[in-house]
């Protein structure tokens, strides 16, 4: 099995801004991608707020990002709420050759 099985390939690590996110579109993941002091995080774009995609576009402090359209926070190591609210999901990455690689759950149709 290779170690990038269920992985795919998003962008060199080196494109990505330090400490201003940007957004990629994955067999309908919407992904919101930060790079902090080289390493890099990656979550949903959809805030479980009000589902808008405008993660990418939050206010960072340290690792805490913060939903551009009501303030929603969110630690971006974890995922986790920091103000009593719905996570927001992670997704794992590997970074291999200076490549972002994120495990994107494949989706299963039950009909
Ligand atoms: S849509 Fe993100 S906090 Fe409301």
């Amino acid at each position: 099995m290779n170690e990038l099985d269920g992985f795919t390939k998003i962008c060199k690590v080196t494109d990505i801004p330090e400490r201003k996110g940007i957004r990629f579109e994955i067999d309908e993941h919407d992904l919101a991608v930060f790079k902090i002091e080289g390493e890099v995080f990656v979550i949903s774009n959809v805030c479980p707020h009000n589902h808008t995609a405008q993660m990418f576009n939050g206010h960072l402090v340290g690792y805490s990002i913060s939903c551009p359209i009501h303030g929603w926070k969110f630690d971006l190591r974890t995922g986790k709420t920091l103000n009593n609210n719905s996570n927001i999901k992670t997704y794992e990455t590997k970074i291999l050759d200076n490549y972002l690689y994120v495990r994107i759950p494949k989706k299963f149709f039950n009909w």
